[in-house]
């Protein structure tokens, strides 16, 4: 009986571990850890995260805000997605000199390419500092006294922390505002592009693939970071020397099976796992197809140009990547929440909450809950509907109106703090418009905007639109804007800001471009925008309540924070799935299957002729398995956008997998996780090192990093006597 027990809960265990979830690193301890020994983990919570010695984290930095990297020698030697690097490898592209074509290898030092505005932040502790935020915030009544003097503890906080000069300080809020916490972090800006390989192997099988399972992508780059003389941080200068990492993570050579532990570390962005079903339903009614209606129209345009023409393709590579990217994440988390029942999940759990509620005698703290939800977000839908337009039109997909926002903007400075403030806003922004025009094509931008425009005047709700721009001509519109506005060119637009305030005001108002965006600037932001915000502030409110009730009243839940772009913990295993009826899909992928997937001069699913010599040869060095080449690889870890580059991690805590994707049935992730089809896109270290090794014949890079056989030391010795024998027969 006993020990049935302890199977029972060790079954639980087991299940619970594929629940999902993105831990915090410094508050692994307990349950967390107890789950990951279960899977398999040979390390400690301390080995994970420590302040006192070098731990895992100190190798896992954030990538210029929105990507993960890891250090891979003690030479700083940094390894993050081919994508999460793209902008930069398009910046040092020309069509002469194709990096994004054809790949860059640095094979020394003095190669290597700095970059501008390029970042990597790592994370020197983590502390809890809600009781600091959050004092004298309980007494007061109104949403919008509380958040202010949130605001005011945190910059009070900021001010008085202390740290070293050179450290900077985030104070993040995790459950909704139920917690906050501090993190203390040191930023390297001299961050040099090493390696990358062609996009034919860094983006293999481009939009089509991307979310999808099987895949086939090495999507790796790497960089370098520099330190000043005593390895702090320092901007460019060629005096700068390799930095010195408190850790570097040591790469498996042994590769996965079914069934490994795997962690991965990063900085998942954002989640909204705790959503109403009410608000899941808007976004799987509303939202998601309004915006995916929206991104449709603007590439189907700008991929038409691309394929017609390689600098427009150059131009718009990075910009159509993250525009598709999303896109299609947008229609398989639709597809996903969907087939999956998630509102009706959803439902049921708030019936099994309402009653828990009234069972603890709450009703007066948590009763109304569910009803105010409902209300605030039918009223909230109009605005929140027309605001997604006018992001997606008018900021996101139209670089012309994007531009003319930015000047709507210095001309509201110039109203709100005077002349001086204006000045500098437009000298700024001035400085920054060549880097925008070496990648604007009007032509593009035009045959966007038509398509755009149409849907913004026709589709958004009508009742923002402003009189007079109701049943416009599109196309004479469009002709009238791209035909006479001065921001289509570089030269145009310094024209318009030349001279004085009151010169480039009348200017600005003279132009046909400008007088549109700021007409719609205009209604959005008087008729839009305040009761959106209103709104959004008490529904923001209700989510913390709503938090709060469920960590009270479901103790032993495994209730993990939503993503906040903070380092985060989590972990699972190799997995297959089940995507439909009767289809099982393997785990792991391999070289065979890129060969299968090549098509010639393709546009995205291309090969080149090195890449099959070296699969025809079987020439895989020691990175091959069983004479096959393992590329991709899938696990049950819980991750989202900003994962991107993560280091997965096996029981040991070496490298065996490089982070880069979600399957496309799980890309609901973010608000609906179902353990039984979500999973994430890892790159197995062993093509990494393939393709560097034995593609681009970059020894240099191997020689610094160190390469381990963690399932079994003898290993390699002993394949070697293996192939001795099969020689000799
Ligand atoms: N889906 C991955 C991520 O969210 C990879 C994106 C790469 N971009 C692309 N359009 N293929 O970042
Ligand atoms: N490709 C994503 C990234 O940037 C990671 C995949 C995901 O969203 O899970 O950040």
């Amino acid at each position: 009986m006993k020990f049935l027990k302890l199977l029972l809960l060790f079954f639980v265990v087991q299940m619970q571990a594929q629940q999902g979830g993105m831990w915090i690193p410094s508050l692994l301890e307990g349950m967390n850890e107890t789950e990951m020994k279960n899977l398999g983990m040979k390390m400690s919570a301390s080995d994970i995260y420590d302040v006192n010695k070098s731990s895992l984290k100190d190798a896992v930095p954030q990538f210029n805000g929105g990507c993960t990297a890891e250090v891979i020698s003690s030479q700083g030697l940094l390894l993050t997605n081919h994508h999460c690097g793209f902008g930069e490898i398009q910046a040092h592209s020309t069509v002469e000199n194709n990096y994004l074509q054809d790949g860059f290898w640095a094979m020394k030092k003095e190669d290597e390419l700095p970059n501008k505005d390029l970042e990597v932040t790592f994370i020197v502790k983590i502390e809890d500092v809600t009781t600091q935020i959050l004092s004298g915030v309980e007494m007061l009544t109104s949403e919008a006294e509380k958040q202010k003097k949130i605001q005011e503890n945190i910059s009070n906080l900021n001010k008085s922390y202390t740290k070293e000069s050179y450290q900077g300080i985030k104070i993040r809020t995790f459950y909704e505002g139920n917690q906050y916490m501090l993190f203390v972090t040191e930023s390297y800006t001299d961050i040099r592009l090493v390696g990358a390989p062609p996009s034919s192997i860094g983006k293999f099988g481009s939009d089509t693939d991307n979310w999808v399972w099987p895949r086939h992508t090495g999507d790796f780059s790497l960089f370098r970071i520099y330190a000043d003389k005593n390895n702090l941080p320092a901007d460019y200068s060629k005096d700068n020397v390799p930095y010195t990492p408190k850790h570097f993570l040591p790469i498996s050579l042994d590769g996965v099976s079914e069934d490994d532990f795997t962690l991965v570390f990063g900085y998942p962005g954002r989640t909204t796992e705790y959503l109403p079903a009410v608000a899941v339903e808007q976004i799987v009614n509303e939202s998601n197809p309004a915006k995916i209606e929206i991104r449709d129209r603007a590439l189907k345009v700008t991929d038409g140009f691309m394929r017609k023409d390689k600098a427009i393709k150059i131009q718009y590579a990075s910009k159509y990547a993250g525009i598709a990217n999303y896109w299609k994440k947008w229609i398989g988390e639709t597809q996903g929440l969907t087939k999956s029942n998630a509102v009706q999940v959803k439902r049921d759990q708030e019936k099994a909450f309402q009653q828990k509620v009234v069972k603890a005698g709450k009703q007066a703290e948590y009763g109304n809950l569910l009803a105010d939800f409902e209300k605030n977000y039918n009223e909230i839908l109009p605005y929140a509907l027309s605001r997604d337009y006018f992001l997606e039109v008018m900021l996101r997909n139209t670089e012309l109106m994007g531009l003319g926002f930015k000047l709507y903007q210095l001309e509201q400075i110039q109203s709100t703090r005077g002349d001086q403030a204006f000045t500098d806003r437009k000298n700024n922004l001035r400085d920054g418009l060549g880097e925008f025009y070496k990648d604007f094509n009007v032509q593009v931008d035009e045959k966007v905007f038509e398509q755009l425009i149409d849907l913004y005047l026709n589709k958004s709700p009508q009742q923002f639109i402003p009189a007079d721009l109701k049943n416009t001509n599109i196309t004479k519109l469009t002709a009238d804007v791209y035909g006479t506005s001065k921001m289509t060119t570089y030269d145009g637009v310094k024209e318009l800001l030349d001279g004085d305030t009151q010169t480039v005001l009348k200017n600005l108002n003279n132009d046909k471009g400008y007088q549109l965006i700021k007409a719609l600037s205009d209604a959005f932001l008087k008729e839009v925008n305040p009761k959106y915000d209103a709104i959004n502030t008490e529904l923001n409110a209700l989510q913390r309540t709503y938090m709060k009730a469920q960590l009270e009243l479901n103790k032993d839940a495994r209730i993990f924070p939503d993503a906040n772009s903070t380092l985060r913990v989590t972990y699972g295993k190799v997995k297959g799935y089940n995507p439909r009826d009767a289809v099982a899909y393997e785990p792991v992928t391999y070289l065979g299957g890129v060969i299968e997937k090549y098509i010639p001069g393709d546009y995205e699913f291309d090969v080149s002729s090195k890449l099959i010599e070296l699969y025809n040869a079987k020439d895989f060095g020691p990175y091959g398995e069983n004479g096959k080449m393992p590329v991709n690889f899938i696990g049950t870890n819980h991750t989202t956008g900003g994962n991107s580059g993560s280091p997965a991690i096996d029981a040991h805590g070496n490298l065996i997998g490089l982070n880069f994707d979600r399957v496309w049935e799980g890309t609901m992730s973010d608000i609906y996780y179902d353990p039984a089809i979500c999973r994430n896109i890892m790159v197995d270290m062993r093509y990494v090192l393939f393709i560097i090794d034995k593609y681009a014949g970059a020894k240099n890079l191997i020689d610094e990093m160190k390469l381990v056989h963690p399932k079994n030391k003898k290993q390699s010795s002993k394949k070697q006597k293996i192939k001795n024998k099969k020689k000799k027969n």
